[in-house]
């Protein structure tokens, strides 16, 4: 079983994850870790906290000589803002701490501030949302990037473009190879496929920055080269259709999630919906007319790209502070405002990208299985042989 655990809160000295469950003799290139870390900051519409870190990830155990050994991988990403919250966040008590706190006693609609006070009893939702924040979503993406590295050594890559940026939508669908361009920029802007319609998410992003408001959109992560089977129809906790919208809600801000086209399919006739299904006698093997399902049928992956879209609600802090009630005295009161995004839908494909390849590896090492990625290529080959045989 491949698992993970993250620790940390935004402004605490540090993030941490463990991944627990990698083969051995997977090779691990910590500028990659660190690329997907980047392009996880990226984005126009990003608040100053982005300015203020730069993401390194820190291997301390599980990787040695650039491979992996087998044992639990532990990653440590330092917050340089850590410095400026020494005192507000102190594991020890400290003297006088009273009033070198930062509390946020008037909660966020939005938020998991109210919700989460209530639930753990603190007056100050500053706890809360210290664990809350996206911030967390750093530990992820490190994780992802193993997880890809397992996936790449079976052809597997997993990438993402943004479809929309509040009503300001991508109307056709992208290759695979413009998402590979996209994730080789140095410079991104919104991360949509089109020039044209990226400018005009700018012009969205840009009114938002004008009017103290915030904006959400679209992301779509995309799977290339998994082969047929992973999943199973047989049990509704295997379906692999269910565990990737699962990690894909999972991600802060998320509120839907959509495998293919289904909303385009649940307002159309089925004849025009399903993949229709041939058969190449020359090559021997079975093709589809389209790719709407998403890649995956009956809970599996029938060897088509997998597609996975999330949509994600507007950043829930606004500059122009929406209606509260403070904690304390129960008084009407505009909401807090913490330095924060306006908009991050090119980040949240980079965050689901890390999810759709940590759900992937785990169906893939269920099905290969493996202690050495040695073996866990054998088990695989094996495996495509009798595909190619059916
Ligand atoms: C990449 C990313 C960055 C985010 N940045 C912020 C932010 O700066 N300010 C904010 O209020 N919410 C931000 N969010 C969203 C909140 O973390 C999220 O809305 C909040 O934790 C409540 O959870 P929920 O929206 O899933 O219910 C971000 C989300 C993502 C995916």
């Amino acid at each position: 079983m491949l698992r993970f655990e993250t620790a940390g809160e935004s402004h605490g000295e540090c993030l941490v994850a463990t991944l627990t469950g990698l083969p051995a003799g997977v090779p691990i290139s910590l500028e990659t870790v660190n690329r997907e870390l980047w392009r996880r900051q990226q984005g126009y519409g990003r608040g100053g906290r982005m300015k203020i870190e730069t993401d390194r990830a820190e291997i301390v155990a599980g990787v040695r000589h650039s491979h992996t050994i087998g044992s639990p991988i532990a990653i440590l990403i330092r917050n340089k803002d850590w410095q400026n919250w020494t005192e507000a966040l102190p594991v020890e008590d400290i003297d006088g701490a009273e009033d070198k706190r930062k509390p946020v006693t008037r909660p966020r609609p939005g938020h998991a501030d109210l919700a989460g006070a209530i639930k753990y009893n603190f007056h100050d939702a500053r706890y809360i949302l210290e664990r809350a924040s996206a911030r967390e979503t750093t530990a992820r993406v490190a994780i992802g990037a193993m997880a890809k590295a397992l996936l790449a050594e079976f052809g597997i890559q997993v990438l993402s473009h943004v479809i929309a940026v509040g009503s300001v939508r991508l109307e056709r669908p992208a290759i695979w190879e413009e998402s590979g361009e996209l994730s080789r920029r140095d410079e991104v802007l919104l991360g949509c496929v089109d020039h044209a319609v990226e400018a005009r998410m700018k012009e969205v992003v840009d009114e938002a920055y004008r009017t103290g408001d915030t904006v959400g959109g679209v992301f779509e992560v995309v799977a290339h080269g998994v082969p047929v089977g992973l999943g199973s129809h047989i049990a509704w906790d295997t379906r692999l259709d269910g565990r990737l919208a699962q990690a894909i809600v999972s991600m802060q801000a998320v509120k839907g999630v959509e495998v293919g086209f289904a909303a385009e399919g649940a307002a159309s006739f089925g004849s025009k919906v399903q993949d229709t299904i041939q058969y190449d006698r020359e090559r021997h093997r079975f093709e589809r007319g389209a790719n709407r399902a998403g890649g995956l049928e009956g809970g599996m992956t029938n060897g088509q790209d997998i597609l996975v879209r999330g949509l994600l609600k507007p950043i829930s802090t606004l500059r122009r502070p929406l209606e509260s009630v403070d904690l304390e005295t129960r008084e009407p009161a505009l909401a807090a405002y913490e330095r924060s995004d306006v908009a991050v839908v090119p980040a949240a494909g980079v965050i689901g990208e890390a999810m759709v390849a940590i759900v992937l590896a785990q169906a893939f090492l269920e099905k290969f299985g493996g202690d050495s990625l040695a073996e866990t290529q054998r088990n695989y080959e094996g495996y495509l042989q009798q595909v190619k045989n059916f």
